[in-house]
């Protein structure tokens, strides 16, 4: 049966690491108290990446995404789909994936972005992935990357600590050999109030509010509840029992998310990558991150189940069941 398999992968980081201790003191200047013992304990966030001016959302894309056609030894003009994953884009239009793409210097193929927030990774990569089994492209780079230091309100403790800025990406083939499982993607617009960016553009000027807002203990359980179901239905659409999967690689917003999760599952917490730690959350970069980080130390192998989670604004969620 033909279906598409994971050939690559590439991330990318901006130049600036800020410590929590760093950023506590930058926020006690602004007369904000935070405390790298407040961040750690409530989220397991360590530092996060910060995009210097002029660094755009299609920059970390494109970084991320050569150094993703590099491992899997692709030139740009071997691809004929990009998408983007990501809320943060360069313009209004086109979308970040035009702009990569020209980056690329690869014109001809489909590109466009997908918006689903911190679900985008996974939405963008289901979608890949069923384009490629129906026909409609060979070899795609599906790319989750964010500046979400952009709309944060730098005032505002309850989120401002908590978000990161990055890219990772895939190169996604068509191939005969399974790769990708199962996948299922989730939505509920009626709970939008709860993690939002309610602004946009007109007549020139922002209407509304362009900053993130979120009710984080909201969030927070419906994210473990979303997350632990999208996960069962991952496994028994692909036939494969939790305890078989080797690695869950779940959107990266909170370490305490990342445990109540395993533990609903029933997994053991040595088997879930983490790395919300060391980027904080990057929106739909985070789970194509973690991917990358855990595959170039080493503890992702070929032939291995691995389950990407995503869940975010929207509310959107989701599951992609992956062999490598
Ligand atoms: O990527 C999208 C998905 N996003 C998420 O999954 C985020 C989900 N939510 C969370 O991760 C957590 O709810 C947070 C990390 C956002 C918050 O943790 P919490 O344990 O739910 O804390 P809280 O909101 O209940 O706040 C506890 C206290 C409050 O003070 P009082 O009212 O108890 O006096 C806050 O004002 O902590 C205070 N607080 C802070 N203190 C120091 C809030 N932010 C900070 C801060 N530094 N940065």
């Amino acid at each position: 049966m033909t279906g598409s398999v994971i050939t690559g992968t590439g991330s990318h980081l901006p130049e600036r690491k800020v410590s929590n201790d760093e950023l506590a003191a930058d926020l006690a200047r602004q007369g904000i108290e935070t405390s790298n013992e407040w961040i750690v304990a409530r989220t397991g966030i360590r530092q996060r990446f910060l995009a210097e001016k002029g660094t755009t959302t299609s920059t970390l894309a494109t970084a991320a995404a050569r150094a993703a056609l590099q491992d899997a030894g692709l030139q740009p003009q071997d691809i004929d789909l990009i998408i983007v994953a990501t809320s943060t884009p360069d313009y209004v239009f086109p979308s970040t994936a035009c702009v990569v793409q020209a980056n690329l210097e690869a014109p001809g193929g489909a590109a466009f972005d997908v918006q689903a927030v911190c679900s985008g990774f996974v939405y963008a990569l289901t979608t890949a992935d069923a384009l490629i089994q129906a026909g409609r492209a060979q070899r795609a780079l599906v790319i989750g990357a964010e500046v979400f230091s952009r709309i944060l309100d730098w005032s505002d403790r309850s989120t401002c600590v908590l978000f990161g800025d990055g890219a990772g990406a895939v190169v996604l083939e068509r191939s005969d050999r399974p790769g990708i499982l199962a996948a299922n993607l989730h939505a509920d617009g009626s709970q939008l109030p709860i993690l939002c960016a309610a602004g946009n553009v007109a007549y020139g000027n922002v209407v509304g509010d362009p900053f993130l807002r979120m009710d984080g203990q909201a969030v927070f359980k419906l994210a473990v509840n979303v997350l632990t179901r999208s996960a069962q239905e991952a496994s028994e659409a692909a036939g494969i029992p939790l305890e078989d999967i080797h690695w869950m690689v779940p959107h990266q917003a909170n370490v305490r998310i990342l445990n109540a999760l395993a533990r609903r599952l029933g997994v053991p917490t040595e088997r879930v990558v983490i790395t919300v730690d060391q980027h904080a959350n990057t929106s739909a970069a985070s789970v194509p991150l973690a991917l990358d980080a855990a595959r170039r130390d080493g503890r992702l192998q070929a032939g291995q189940n691995v389950l990407m989670q995503g869940v975010g604004g929207g509310f959107t969620w989701g599951s992609v069941l992956v062999r490598l």
